[in-house]
């Protein structure tokens, strides 16, 4: 289980100052749209340029046509990022044409499929997709697997379900972790780490726990040691 740090702090500098905090630990950052619209390239290398041991995820979450959706990959591969990720809502021929197009790459980042945003419930999510949140979840797995994707992002109840319905390598990556019970903030579902080890989550997501904390190399540590 790898664990991924989520810039979501209000500037470039406080991302950077904790960046340089954790610079010593092998984990992910993610970057989001707030960050990467307002700061932009120079940010990703920076992150790079503060620790070789840095992997960054740019989470963008792209949806669009499939030509235009294969373009943008190709832009983001060459940002040097190592992961990023699209709507599986896209449709199976848009993932397809991504990982098509990242075939003539080398180094292509992992792509991710956003299944179901987790700010729907069922009732706002059955008005778009006309299905249950779980079914449509297991049918946008299914999707972004069998169009070559590397996993999902996923909340980690839904883990190991995914995991049974396409294989045990096809990656989840699940944000509203609260590695020792911290406050849940704004988060429904939340879960720790022992929970996230049994629902054999791949990448963990891990923002407030870390970064409003007296001590984000400390629990960024023990993080590390438990997972
Ligand atoms: O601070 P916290 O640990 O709750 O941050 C979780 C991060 O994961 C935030 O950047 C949030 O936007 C993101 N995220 C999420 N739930 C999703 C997808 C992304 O919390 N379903």
């Amino acid at each position: 289980m790898k664990l991924c740090v989520a810039l979501d702090l209000p500037s470039a500098k406080e991302n950077l100052d904790l960046a340089k905090i954790l610079k010593s630990e092998d984990i992910w950052l993610k970057i989001g749209l707030r960050s990467y619209i307002r700061d932009g390239k120079p940010l990703l290398e920076k992150l790079k340029a503060i620790s070789p041991h840095f992997k960054l995820f740019l989470d963008l979450k792209i949806h669009d046509i499939p030509n235009t959706m294969a373009d943008a990959a190709e832009s983001m591969a060459n940002l040097g990022v190592d992961m990023f990720n699209i709507h599986a809502s896209s449709g199976k021929k848009a993932m397809s044409m991504v990982m098509d197009r990242l075939s003539g790459v080398q180094n292509p980042p992992l792509v991710l499929a956003v299944t179901a945003l987790t700010s729907f419930d069922e009732s706002s999510f059955a008005a778009i997709y006309g299905e249950s949140i779980d079914n449509k979840v297991s049918q946008f797995s299914k999707d972004a697997y069998e169009s070559g994707l590397n996993g999902v992002v996923c909340s980690v109840f839904e883990s190991n379900l995914i995991k049974n319905s396409t294989t045990k390598n096809f990656l989840t990556l699940t944000p509203g972790i609260r590695p020792f019970g911290e406050s849940a903030g704004d988060q429904k579902r939340v879960a720790d780490l022992v929970t996230a080890k049994n629902e054999q989550s791949d990448f963990i997501v891990v923002g407030r726990p870390i970064y409003q904390s007296n001590d984000p190399l400390g629990v960024t540590q023990k993080i590390l040691e438990n997972i």
